[in-house]
């Protein structure tokens, strides 16, 4: 059996909790990874690059937060969009949606034990509409089912996923909230959604914002400013991140229906965080002060 990771994760009220089990050590780091939008049913999802992230997921002990469209789940019977020619052969069976799931399982099982949370997407949210079947909860449930020691939650189309770093027995806990939203909106040819930065950062009062959906990327941080209870001003960054996806639609930009409206090519990847200390040796009730991370986007050039 692996490895168990340092890692639990749980639904507590109406959040995600995911407790680390931390070190205060030099070299002490967690890595989570953001991913959006696999759509990993569809014929032009790159499973390659997936794959690639996945592994390197599990080599760096991550854990993995996916905020929705795992599945793209166009070609049913209740789909107008469904043409013979994207169905992946082993989906075109009389229980498509079973298919996809089943197979899906077998995909992501060798990871289950890093998904700490899968989210729920537009195209989940409209088969559960239409089926009366929640996708995303029988996806979460079977793969839990693969691995003992998988906590995978399901998550909502928006919601807060807390991180909660801890030491053994120590009450010392140091925590980043993360608010999620699985997106929403065309994103946009020359705001690329980041003008939604601005507007969440209005009402959201969490470390991290982040959202996909419309397979864009980038990272806008928003610095603000306020007092401390010792009367010292500081500030506060709020990071937005636009989580890209893993479907290459556009193509080579022959003929399809996004080169047809004119739609532009979009990159294709996941964002990693990686948490670690700043300073663990001196001063230890400040630390929450110095625990820090790196935002760092892994895309792929098109035919790579
Ligand atoms: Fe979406």
């Amino acid at each position: 059996m692996a490895d168990k990771l340092p890692f639990k994760a749980k639904e507590h009220n109406d959040i995600i909790q995911v407790e680390i089990e931390s070190k205060w050590t030099k070299d002490w780091e967690q890595w989570v990874l953001l991913t959006s939008d696999r759509h990993w049913d569809n014929v032009k999802s790159n499973r390659r690059l997936q794959k690639q992230h996945l592994e390197l997921a599990k080599e760096r002990k991550a854990l993995i937060l996916d905020l929705g469209d795992l599945f793209c789940l166009m070609q049913g019977k209740y789909d107008p969009r469904s043409s013979k020619s994207s169905i992946r052969p082993e989906h075109n069976v009389t229980h498509y949606l079973d298919a996809v799931i089943d197979t899906g399982v077998d995909y992501f099982a060798p990871y289950a034990d890093n998904f700490a949370m899968i989210g729920t997407g537009n195209h989940e949210a409209s088969v559960s509409r239409r089926c009366e079947t929640d996708i995303t909860s029988r996806f979460v449930e079977a793969l839990r089912a693969t691995s003992p020691n998988s906590t995978v939650q399901r998550g909502g189309i928006t919601g807060f996923v807390k991180l909660q770093f801890k030491f053994g027995k120590s009450t010392q806990k140091f925590s980043y909230l993360i608010d999620y939203h699985h997106g929403y909106g065309g994103g946009g040819p020359v705001t690329k959604n980041v003008i939604q930065a601005n507007r969440r950062a209005v009402y959201s009062e969490a470390d991290i914002v982040c959202q996909g959906h419309v397979h864009d990327t980038w990272q806008f941080p928003i610095t603000k400013r306020t007092v401390n209870n010792a009367g010292r001003i500081i500030h506060k960054t709020q990071w937005h991140l636009q989580v890209p996806s893993y479907k290459q639609h556009y193509g080579k930009g022959k003929e399809n229906w996004e080169n047809l409206k004119g739609m532009p090519p979009k990159p294709l990847g996941c964002v990693w965080l990686r948490f670690y200390w700043d300073n663990p040796q001196v001063d230890y009730n400040q630390a929450s002060k110095r625990i820090n991370f790196d935002r760092h986007i892994d895309i792929v050039e098109y035919g790579a």
